[in-house]
């Protein structure tokens, strides 16, 4: 089994799928890594829909701009959250922390098994809504293909770590500002 560091240096966004169905054994641990993961509050203010329809993943690869390999991937989880006003004393909506944090653990948890995801920011809410007859107080937050990969992974360009890390104040420098 890969290490920690090793799953999330080897996971990547994969957006071309095998037509291999996924162990429903391994769909549920995706879940479960979502289930477990920490919320503000310990709300959990989520739902999450598992697609395999054929037809209902083409019709979601057509709401997400006709990204085909949204329907190419066997299963297609759509995370919804289930609240959208709650703002944290910090002044940071809590959703998309909440949300974030469980929709990585999935990715992390089907990397660990041999699986391939894709997070998807690209669709349509209204239209996305819609057809996945979501409540009217709940927002998709995103559309998670989830499959075996079918092409090599690419090398991914980052930053590096002295472009984003500062010491003790914004822009700091090791030495201290003193
Ligand atoms: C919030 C968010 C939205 C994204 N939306 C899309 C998308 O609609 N379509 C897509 O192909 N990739 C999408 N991606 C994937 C990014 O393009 C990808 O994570 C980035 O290029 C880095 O590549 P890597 O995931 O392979 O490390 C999204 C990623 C995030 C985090």
């Amino acid at each position: 089994m890969d290490s920690f560091a090793e799953l999330m240096r080897k996971r990547r966004s994969v957006r071309s799928y095998l037509d291999k169905p996924v162990p429903c054994d391994d769909i549920r641990a995706v879940l479960e890594a979502a289930r477990l993961a920490p919320s503000a509050r310990n709300r959990q203010p989520w739902h999450f829909v598992v697609v395999t329809d054929e037809r209902r993943r083409s019709k979601l690869a057509e709401i997400c701009g006709q990204q085909q390999f949204v329907a190419e991937a066997p299963v297609v989880v759509v995370a919804v959250a289930t609240e959208s006003e709650r703002i944290m004393t910090c002044d940071i909506p809590a959703y998309p922390v909440d949300l974030s944090i469980a929709v990585t653990q999935m990715i992390l948890a089907a990397a660990e098994r041999g699986l391939g995801t894709c997070w998807i920011g690209y669709f349509d809410q209204e239209e996305a809504a819609k057809f996945m007859q979501i409540p009217d107080d709940h927002k998709i937050f995103t559309v998670l293909p989830l499959g075996y990969p079918a092409d090599e992974p690419v090398d991914k360009e980052r930053r590096p770590l002295a472009d984003m890390v500062s010491f003790e104040v914004f822009g700091g420098s090791r030495e201290g500002t003193k």
